[in-house]
């Protein structure tokens, strides 16, 4: 007998052992990892999965908190301001080590268009219509930011944006619902690479969840009334498409859905996110927005609003300390039940496993020269540089400069600038990295023309002291190249502005330059698009540069020679004033195309989206369809023969859109549904091509999500062209 209960005691043993191990073995499916875990963890581990702390030196003025001295061991995430792979290491170790059950942080980090090496913004990555480009780019990204001990980005911004008064519309794509989605999709498989587990991957985080663009006005953080139709029509897409592609993790946004906070809307976090799309990752809040529940009308105190947003779905409390100061109450309350908090503590735990933290909870320490700013990376960056920029306007062939221009006047206060150059949200980016205008230019041209600076004036300053030194520099010139544009804190989050139009000083120093007869080249450096309603009239040519990152001087500097041909295109219309916002090319259609035109300026803005010249010519070919007449399970092939009839090798992209002009739900003038980009040498041709799936290309959404494909006729529209076809 006493045999008998040895070995069962014995056996009883090996079990336990054997399950004890479940979560720590890494042969075993992350589910039953995640079930195992779970079920040993107490009430307060959990509720510690479900919160992030600060750690670090916060240097983000609109998110100014202490950074909170005492981390918990067993705290799910931390915002890690710091660089420092040893650091990081230190406060795994503690929690590793000294938690109960060893659960590892998620190390938090905006990393927007770059770590160290610094790329340009988002808005104007998406000029580049190289995706591909892009996924290279946050690749680099990923491990600059893994290797800092970073394992998880507040990237990409995927808030579609029509109001460029809003300071946040530099972080995103643009205006166009599928622009979003691709460059979102690239982005995340860049961030999250073949699998989260890679040692350079880094979970990605879709933000801000949802409608954050449409802030009324264009002011930050303000009420926004989206009416479900627009939601689903414009505000999804990117998401939907970046879920689809995997996103590990998703950000709730501060503004409200008609009402509703986005951060307590149990329809977008719940109903569509988790129930439809089936996301298992998380859901963080945006810094605050629990709290700001109170100022937004919806929770009388922080308990209701972390309530409100825990059982919308918001899994993790960005750095409010509402859940952890709540949750206890709330569950004895009975008002939170016990299996929401399991589904939220496995989610948190799911990304974890997937990076692979459990596994590898330290960052491999290597010196900082190795980390970051490798050659190849670079190399990267001033690909994306180049061809992000878009020639907005070139007269009588300006540019690119020829071996004539032997005197240039460099003006203006960007011209020597780096910093701005590096735009707002440069995480750990570094201006002595950056390759100024002026630097990028001697390099190219110094030894075969003579470049004459002066500053002219600073971006806002009313002092007019430095016009005569420009005025001389440009009266010995060829050609005057005068950079101008908005310091990084003009765009970003809350840097809303009433007009899109730079400062006056900038406008006045343009206007006295012109009056020197010589031809004016102006570079624009913003991340926004410009009120050019004064100033285009005095430029021969237009570059617009964005807010190009580490190689922005570099990558002007082969434009303006010529070495390289631009080719970006505008992913963002650029109104003529500020008082035609919103003006976005997908807009709907008008019940009297012809009139309510406005009566004091034109209505046209001044550059539409999809806007971009070359130094060569293109010329497109008669569109081809395979067929005039098809069913809807169909497909149908589109094609274009474009030709290079310039001189020199040039690089195209056509923009493929659609459009239905009659509908049962009244759709955009057209949509962009695909495009793509060749090179193309001088007197060479290439078909382009676009298969349409009715299914994909041609249907539509109702205010619930639902597609529906009519059948009736539709168009392909190219360039300037317009094909129309039939759906049976
Ligand atoms: C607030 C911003 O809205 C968000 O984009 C950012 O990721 C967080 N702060 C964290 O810095």
């Amino acid at each position: 007998m006493k045999r008998i209960l040895a070995l069962l005691a014995l056996s009883f043993l090996v079990q336990i052992t054997v399950s004890a191990q479940v979560y720590k073995d890494k042969n075993a499916p992350i589910e039953s990892r995640i079930k195992d875990l779970v079920s040993k963890m107490t009430f307060e581990e959990k509720v510690l999965q479900l919160n992030q702390y600060l750690s670090g030196n916060n240097t983000n003025v609109n998110n100014i908190g202490e950074a909170i001295k005492l981390i918990p061991s067993g705290i799910g995430s931390l915002i890690y301001f710091s660089t420092d792979p040893v650091l990081r290491n230190q406060i795994q170790k503690k929690a590793m080590e000294e938690s109960r059950l060893g659960i590892p942080i998620l190390f938090g980090f905006d990393v927007i268009h770059g770590f160290r090496t610094v790329f340009p913004i988002s808005l104007a990555q998406a000029c580049s219509w190289n995706p591909e480009l892009v996924t290279q780019a946050c690749r680099v990204a990923a491990k600059e930011a893994r290797l800092s001990g970073v394992d998880w980005t507040f990237s990409p911004l995927i808030d579609v944006a029509r109001d460029p008064r809003w300071g946040r519309v530099s972080e995103g794509y643009g205006e166009d619902p599928y622009t979003n989605a691709v460059f979102g999709v690239a982005t995340v498989k860049g961030y999250q690479g073949k699998s989260l587990s890679d040692p350079y991957s880094v979970a990605a985080c879709l933000k801000h969840y949802i409608g954050y663009g449409m802030s009324q006005g264009g002011r930050d953080y303000h009420s926004s009334d989206i009416s479900a139709q627009s939601l689903w029509e414009t505000y999804m897409p990117p998401y939907e498409a970046c879920v689809k592609a995997g996103a590990a993790t998703l950000m709730s946004s501060f503004n409200d859905i008609s009402g509703v906070p986005a951060t307590a809307n149990h329809y977008t976090l719940t109903e569509i996110l988790k129930d439809r799309w089936k996301h298992d990752g998380f859901v963080v809040s945006d810094w605050d927005a629990i709290n700001q529940l109170i100022a937004q009308g919806v929770a009388k105190d922080r308990k209701e609003a972390g309530l409100k947003a825990f059982m919308a779905g918001v899994e993790m409390d960005m750095k409010d300390n509402i859940y952890l100061e709540n949750f206890k109450q709330l569950v004895d309350e009975k008002k939170i039940p016990m299996r929401k908090i399991d589904d939220a503590v496995s989610r948190v735990l799911r990304v974890k496993f997937r990076l692979g933290l459990f596994d590898h909870p330290y960052t491999d320490v290597v010196a900082e020269s190795a980390r970051y700013l490798e050659t190849g990376s670079k190399a990267i960056a001033l690909k994306l540089a180049t061809e992000s920029m878009v020639l907005l306007k070139n007269n009588s062939k300006t540019l690119p400069l020829t071996a004539l221009t032997k005197q240039i006047a460099l003006i203006g206060p960007m011209a020597k600038d780096k910093s701005n150059l590096l735009g707002s949200w440069s995480g750990h980016g570094y201006a002595s990295d950056v390759v100024s205008i002026f630097e990028g230019l001697e390099k190219e041209l110094g030894n075969k023309a003579k470049i004459n600076y002066a500053k002219g004036c600073d971006f806002d300053s009313l002092a007019e002291t430095g016009f005569n030194e420009a005025i001389s520099a440009a009266q010995k010139s060829d050609v005057i190249l005068v950079c101008l544009g908005e310091r990084k804190q003009w765009t970003g989050e809350n840097a809303s502005r009433s007009t899109i139009a730079l400062p006056a000083i900038q406008e006045k120093l343009v206007l006295e330059l012109k009056k020197t007869g010589k031809p004016i080249v102006l570079i624009l450096s913003n991340g926004r698009p410009l009120e050019l309603a004064r100033l285009e009239p005095l430029a021969d040519a237009i570059v617009e540069i964005w807010q190009p990152g580490i190689a922005g001087g570099s990558a002007l500097s082969g434009i303006l020679s010529g070495r390289t041909n631009p080719s970006g295109k505008l992913s963002i219309t650029f109104p003529l004033t500020t008082g035609q916002i919103p003006v976005y090319y997908d807009m709907r259609q008008s019940s009297r195309p012809n009139s309510g035109k406005y009566q004091d300026i034109p209505t046209e803005p001044l550059y539409w989206f999809g806007h971009g010249l070359s130094y060569t010519t293109f010329t497109y070919g008669k569109l081809n369809l395979s067929a005039t007449k098809l069913k809807k399970t169909e497909k149908l092939t589109v094609e274009v023969e474009v030709s290079n009839t310039g001189e020199v090798s040039g690089t195209e992209t056509v923009l493929w859109y659609i459009a239905d002009p009659a509908c049962s739900i009244s759709r955009p003038m057209k949509e962009l549904k695909h495009f793509e980009k060749k090179e193309l040498a001088a007197g060479a041709k290439s078909v382009f091509r676009f298969e349409i799936d009715p299914a994909r290309d041609l249907s539509y959404t109702d205010g619930n999500g639902k597609r529906f494909l009519e059948a009736g006729e539709y168009y392909v529209v190219v360039n300037n062209q317009k094909v129309k076809f039939e759906i049976e």
